[in-house]
């Protein structure tokens, strides 16, 4: 009888050990499982047609407005900074769930989404359930780049869908009054490099921004071009207009090229967090690469296109993680 209890416990125990302390070796094996990189020939089997599909919508929508190719990629950029890669900057709000479009940094500003819906209702049309809709950003954000004569890059693909949004993680988005000091932690704590986030900060090449957002430089900033903020001030008076836009980059505006460098070479970044680049006391380094990108197109469009690879793999979900949504606007309905 007491042997009995003693082996039940023993038993009890080792089971319990075994339900807590799950096997090194095991619980690595799972995990590769459950989240596989992300692949270039990942839709080769399953929807082949899915980038030239894409491709053809945001070729089609650039057309008829070139600010979209800025308006993908800004919005790919503020999906992969919100908790990676996952699509959760599509998500509509719900009656239960703030998503991330009403917060400050995309309220009035991320646009594009009816670009996004297009290219995935055609994919849905091509291969049903198959192609997620944080890819369908991802390429739909190099084919804009590419549609205004900027670089392609190699993506890869495999990005699985997020099942919420986190509309208080989007205060990890940098501000446009943000020093270099703001920029750079930001970045950092996104693993880039201050030499990136100079790349990446040519993406200002392209688009458009309302008046709320210039404001604060245009009227009191030394390290402006005075001819250049006062043509701003008649666009953005001190009260009022918060939504009229200006060019990012009033020489090209529409032009993914360098353009944006020479800019802050003369003073004229649109944004304090631009400027902050060039004689702001960012010091040589920075100075230096804003210099030499504005002298040599290449050199930016191969360091801008190896960052844009590396910030569209920011931790993706993938394998068995979240979904393919078949809306991108809403999480699939609960399959009971
Ligand atoms: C360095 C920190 C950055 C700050 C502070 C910043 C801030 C801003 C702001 C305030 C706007 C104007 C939005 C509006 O008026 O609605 C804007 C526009 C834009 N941003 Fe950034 N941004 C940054 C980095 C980036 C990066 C890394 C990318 C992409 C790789 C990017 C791409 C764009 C584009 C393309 C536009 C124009 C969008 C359009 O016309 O619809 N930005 N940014
Ligand atoms: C949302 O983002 C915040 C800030 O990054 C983080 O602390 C929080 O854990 C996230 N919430 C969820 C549900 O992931
Ligand atoms: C421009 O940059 C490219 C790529 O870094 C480099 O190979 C080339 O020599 C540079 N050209 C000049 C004129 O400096």
């Amino acid at each position: 009888m007491e042997n009995r209890a003693l082996f039940f416990a023993a038993t009890t125990f080792s089971l319990l050990l075994l339900l807590l302390l799950p096997h090194p070796s095991t619980a690595a094996s799972a995990t590769a499982a459950a989240s596989p990189p992300l692949s270039s020939t990942f839709y080769h089997a399953t929807c082949p047609r899915a980038t030239s599909v894409i491709r053809a919508v945001v070729q089609r929508a650039v057309a008829g407005e070139p600010r979209l190719g800025a308006s993908l990629l800004r919005m790919h950029f503020h999906d992969c900074f919100v908790q990676g890669c996952d699509g959760s900057v599509l998500l509509d709000d719900t009656g239960a769930v703030e998503g991330e479009k009403g917060t400050p940094p995309n309220k009035n500003s991320l646009r594009g989404f009816q670009v996004v819906d297009a290219a995935k209702s055609e994919l849905e049309h091509v291969c049903p359930g198959v192609v997620s809709c944080a890819d369908t950003l991802a390429v739909a954000a190099r084919e804009g780049v590419v549609a205004v004569g900027g670089p392609s890059w190699d993506l890869l693909l495999g990005r699985r869908d997020s099942l919420a949004p986190n509309a208080s993680a989007t205060i990890e988005l940098p501000g446009p009054d943000s020093p270099l000091a703001g920029l750079r932690e930001m970045f950092a704590a996104k693993g880039f490099t201050e030499a990136e986030m100079v790349a990446l900060s040519g993406a200002h090449t392209i688009g458009r921004s309302s008046c709320r957002f210039f404001r604060g430089r245009i009227y009191n900033d030394a390290n402006m071009d005075r001819e250049y903020a006062a043509r701003l001030q008649t666009a953005c008076p001190p009260v009022g207009g918060d939504l009229t836009v200006a060019p990012l980059d009033p020489r090209s505006p529409d032009m993914f090229d360098n353009a944006y460098y020479g800019n802050l070479v003369e003073r004229k970044g649109l944004f304090r967090s631009d400027q902050a680049l060039f004689g702001g006391g960012g010091g040589n380094a920075v100075e230096e690469q804003v210099l030499r990108y504005s002298r040599n197109l290449s050199a930016f469009e191969a360091d801008f296109a190896a960052a844009m690879q590396k910030m569209s793999a920011l931790s993706p979900l993938t394998g068995g993680q979240g979904e393919v949504r078949v809306n991108c606007r809403r999480v699939n309905p609960a399959v009971e």
